[in-house]
């Protein structure tokens, strides 16, 4: 970034606020689509992330002290924009767009899972969340959470056949969870984004906890974000391997940590125009247990040296890979062999 482009940029980031604050651009249209214009201008990124060689020591520090302006006013503007009106930002948001991707299934705990989700990704702007049932048809209980949520969202379906379904006493490690629906939802993205948009595509699983923290790290990823997942593989945390340099040189996993990423779906993101410009990436049920998150990611990364890391050189947990007990329901077992009707006749739990 030249110095005129820092003055744009952080002019950016005060029309944003003034945008937010007094809706002084409702009015006009024009208006409108020039500060739509200026914003875009002042975040997009030429260098394309690449930091520039040959430096003079003087320059590396103006180089550093420029990249720190600039992430300061992309934190700046993620606050901001949270607080801004929903309706407004799927229009104008100057921030690239995260797709979060969540399979789910019908269970006794699905709408609590769902609910407490949505109401962190209701916090996180310019998102949009791509949702896709285990089920024959999509059900009236997720369309209706997701009208509910008010912020941009596509519904999908898409049923696992009876040989991939996991059985009844089956460990739930032993089949892959979740493929078509991920598969699904990444055809969705591939038929409907354009490929020169700005975002990254992320898989939130309606289980785990998030920090916002882990939204505002992810979204400027240029090519595959990580960083760690507490409470996952037996562990406190599951993390990548950071180097002096700042670099990704391996997994902190005690199970199998020879994978070509050792990492828990929750752990990364993929750019968006890298995540387009390569169609075959995609999960499959042939895989080796564990080996998920390798086999969709090494379509878009072919080294460690290419993977970025977040999170403050993955030292923060922002990501917590909860997993929630499955209530007891004896007494709603006895009602049934005693053909009593249920708790919830009626009512949607
Ligand atoms: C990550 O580590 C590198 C190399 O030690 C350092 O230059 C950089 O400032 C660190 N980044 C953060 C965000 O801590």
């Amino acid at each position: 970034m030249t110095k005129n482009k820092k003055v744009v940029f952080a002019g950016a980031t005060l029309l944003l606020m003034v945008w937010c604050t007094k809706g002084y651009w409702t009015s006009d249209g024009n208006g409108r689509e020039r500060v739509r214009d200026r914003l875009s201008m002042a975040y997009n990124d030429d260098r394309g992330g690449a930091i520039p060689v040959n430096l003079s020591p003087e320059a590396q520090a103006a180089f550093e002290q420029r990249e720190r302006i600039i992430n300061a006013l992309k934190l700046e503007i993620s606050q901001l924009e949270r607080g801004c009106p929903k309706k407004k930002l799927e229009k104008y948001s100057l921030l690239p767009k995260i797709y979060a991707i969540t399979p789910t299934y019908k269970r006794p705990v699905q709408k609590a899972e769902l609910t407490r989700l949505s109401h962190t990704l209701m916090l996180v702007p310019n998102l949009h969340w791509v949702i896709v049932e285990d089920a024959e048809k999509k059900s009236e209980l997720v369309a209706n959470l997701l009208a509910r949520t008010g912020m941009p969202y596509t519904h999908l379906h898409a049923v696992t056949p009876a040989t991939w379904k996991i059985k009844p006493k089956e460990a739930w490690y032993n089949k892959p969870r979740g493929v078509l629906q991920r598969n699904a939802a990444l055809a969705w993205l591939r038929a409907n984004v354009k490929p020169d948009e700005e975002g990254v595509v992320y898989f939130a699983d309606d289980d785990n906890a998030y920090s916002l923290e882990v939204f505002d790290e992810m979204r400027y990823v240029k090519t595959v974000g990580v960083w760690p997942v507490g409470l996952v593989g037996g562990l406190m945390v599951e993390r990548p391997k950071v180097n002096a340099e700042g670099k990704v040189v391996g997994w902190l996993t005690v199970w199998s940590p020879n994978r070509p990423f050792a990492i828990d779906m929750a752990g990364f993101a993929v750019n968006l125009k890298l995540f387009m410009s390569k169609p075959e990436g995609k999960f499959k049920n042939e895989v080796q247990k564990g080996y998920q998150e390798s086999e969709f990611l090494r379509h878009f990364v072919t080294s460690l040296d290419e993977v970025e890391p977040r999170a403050d050189n993955c030292t923060k947990v922002n990501v917590w890979h909860t997993r929630t007990e499955n209530p007891p329901l004896r007494e709603e077992i006895r009602l049934k062999k005693e053909a009593k009707p249920p708790s919830d006749l009626g009512i949607e739990v």
